[in-house]
């Protein structure tokens, strides 16, 4: 049985071979297989050139096509072959199976192309998948900036909102204050200067967190021990959680030091406890917990720098928050809370000032699983125990005391404000000298030398407040200086105050200009 399947395959039996049908003329039999040598082997190429293909694109769609389409011009390239050696050896049964099995192969692939014919013409061709990129990215382009403008929407709309109602109480009281003069009552204005203050203070709380937002606050950095900082706020925070929050502080009586501004970051840690407060109406656990970290550059946002971090940690076991809020969390303005209860400047305070400070802040919630932000702060080489904590203290004089009087020249462009701080320090008993620009100061402190002290407004028309200080301090290197700031530059982001030199944030009240003046005044005269 097997030997009669071999006979018909491969047994020539009384066949010919095909070069017999060629009269065994040499050109007509040459030309027959060079010819079918030369398609078998561009055939076999076609087949090696698809696996590449099919290994190389995994992503491909149609890929038991393509070895089908394989199959199929391996198998005519079979054909090709027989076909030479026919010519000489008549192998015809096996010549016939193999015609057969492409034959077999031939009707699937036509059938399989034409099904698939449809889904090869939907093929994007690269032109088209560039113009498609195109309008996806303008498209994007547009998605951006139709939320670029509903942020600045909010955020435009948040202040006019605050400050409209902070205007009104000052209007307001102005008015009262009018009339209850007009009416020779000058005595009874008391609740309504009461009132001014109140609502200057709270607008005056709103700027700083928005400065805190855009990184442009006056920042004091100095070295600080975060342990300390926060068994600190201890008893503060105990009394804003209340009875039914329990408070686990976690310190890791870290090796590590930071340099922040020792205020902001109380007042973001702060924040974040009254969050967490809201965020548990019946009750839970506050953990502050802090640690020493390295970070490697894969576990950084790529603006960062990778080194040594201090982490803080603040979790609550609250109501937690939805992706959507997480995602628009820092956004100032954005809040959940009724009107009164939130202004959303708490979290956005707590972004800007932490980035400012070379940080940064990282959220994880979900809802019903609480809550936990975490601050990352660069960690400071100085060891702990060098830590300087003290905060500059200094006692509260009357603001009509007698204290030291002294040469005292005032750099300010803003005519009011210079006028005011003109007067108390007249009250003060200081001579006065005044400059609205920088250069004018600079021309008063190279022919008035000696001064007593210099104030000045950091950002000024002409010489900045820094360039003139440096300028006096080249005259008179001991020269106390005062620094008057309401908004960081960029250039004068670090304000680096030598001695003898202090920095009040606007807006002040003018007690605590008279109280920052007398302090230096009478530091020189102590040191005369
Ligand atoms: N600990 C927290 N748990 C749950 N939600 C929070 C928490 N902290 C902040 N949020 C959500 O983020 C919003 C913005 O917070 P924030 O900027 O502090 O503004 P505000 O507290 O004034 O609403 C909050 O209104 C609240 O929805
Ligand atoms: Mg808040």
């Amino acid at each position: 049985m097997l030997s009669a399947v071999r006979e018909w395959l491969f047994g020539a039996g009384e066949l010919a071979p095909h070069g017999f049908c060629l009269l065994w003329e040499p050109g007509l039999i040459w030309l027959y297989a060079v010819s079918d040598t030369v398609i078998a082997l561009a055939y076999f190429s076609i087949p090696l050139a698809l696996i590449v293909v099919g290994r190389r694109r995994s992503d491909l769609v149609f890929r038991p096509l393509l070895w089908l389409f394989a199959a199929f011009i391996l198998l005519c390239g079979a054909t090709h072959w027989l076909d030479v050696i026919t010519l000489w050896t008549p192998l015809y049964g096996l010549q016939g199976l193999v015609k057969a099995a492409t034959a077999f192969a031939s009707i699937f692939t036509s059938f399989a192309l034409w099904w698939a014919l449809p889904r090869f013409l939907a093929l994007p061709s690269a032109a088209q998948l560039r113009a498609a990129n195109a309008e996806l990215r303008a498209s994007q382009e547009q998605l951006a900036h139709a939320q670029k403008m509903e942020a600045l929407g909010q955020l435009t709309g948040g202040i006019a909102h605050d400050f409209n109602n902070l205007l009104q109480v000052i209007t307001g009281s102005l008015g009262v204050i009018e009339r209850l003069i007009a009416r020779g009552r000058g005595e009874e204005i008391a609740p309504a200067l009461a009132s001014i203050k109140k609502a200057s203070n709270t607008a005056a709380s709103l700027i700083s967190r928005m400065l805190s937002f855009s990184r442009r606050q006056t920042l004091l950095p100095r070295v600080i021990d975060p342990d300390k900082l926060v068994a600190g706020l201890e008893e503060l925070l105990h009394r804003t959680l209340g009875p039914e929050i329990a408070l686990d502080l976690r310190l890791a009586d870290g090796r590590r030091s930071i340099v922040c501004d020792a205020s902001q970051l109380e007042s973001a840690l702060l924040n974040l406890a009254i969050n967490a407060r809201d965020a548990m109406p019946e009750g839970g656990v506050l953990r502050i917990a802090t640690a020493d970290m390295r970070l490697d550059a894969d576990e950084l946002e790529p603006d960062m720098d990778p080194g040594d971090y201090v982490e803080i940690e603040v979790t609550d076991t609250g109501l937690g928050m939805s992706e959507d809020v997480l995602g628009r969390a820092f956004e100032p303005f954005f809040t959940t809370k009724r009107v009164g209860q939130g202004t959303g400047l708490g979290l956005s305070q707590i972004y800007g000032f932490v980035k400012q400070s070379g940080g940064f802040v990282r959220i994880a919630s979900a809802p019903g699983e609480g809550t936990s932000v975490r601050i990352y702060l660069p960690a400071y080489e100085l060891p702990a125990d060098l830590v300087d904590e003290e905060e500059p203290s200094a006692e509260r004089p009357e603001l009509s005391s007698s204290g030291h009087r002294g040469k005292t020249l005032i750099v300010e462009d803003q005519a009011e404000v210079r006028s005011q701080i003109v007067g108390a320090l007249h009250e003060m008993g200081c001579t006065v000298l005044e400059a609205g620009d920088g250069t004018a100061g600079l021309k008063i402190v190279e022919s008035a030398a000696p001064l007593d002290l210099l104030i000045t407004d950091v950002g000024l028309p002409g010489i900045n407040g820094r360039q003139l200080a440096e300028a006096a301090r080249g005259a008179q290197p001991d020269l106390p200086i005062l620094f008057i700031t309401g908004y960081a530059d960029k250039s004068l982001e670090t304000l680096r105050l030598g001695p003898n030199a202090e920095v009040l944030r606007k807006p002040f009240a003018l007690d605590e200009l008279v109280l920052k003046a007398r302090t230096l005044l009478k530091q020189t005269a102590s040191a005369q």
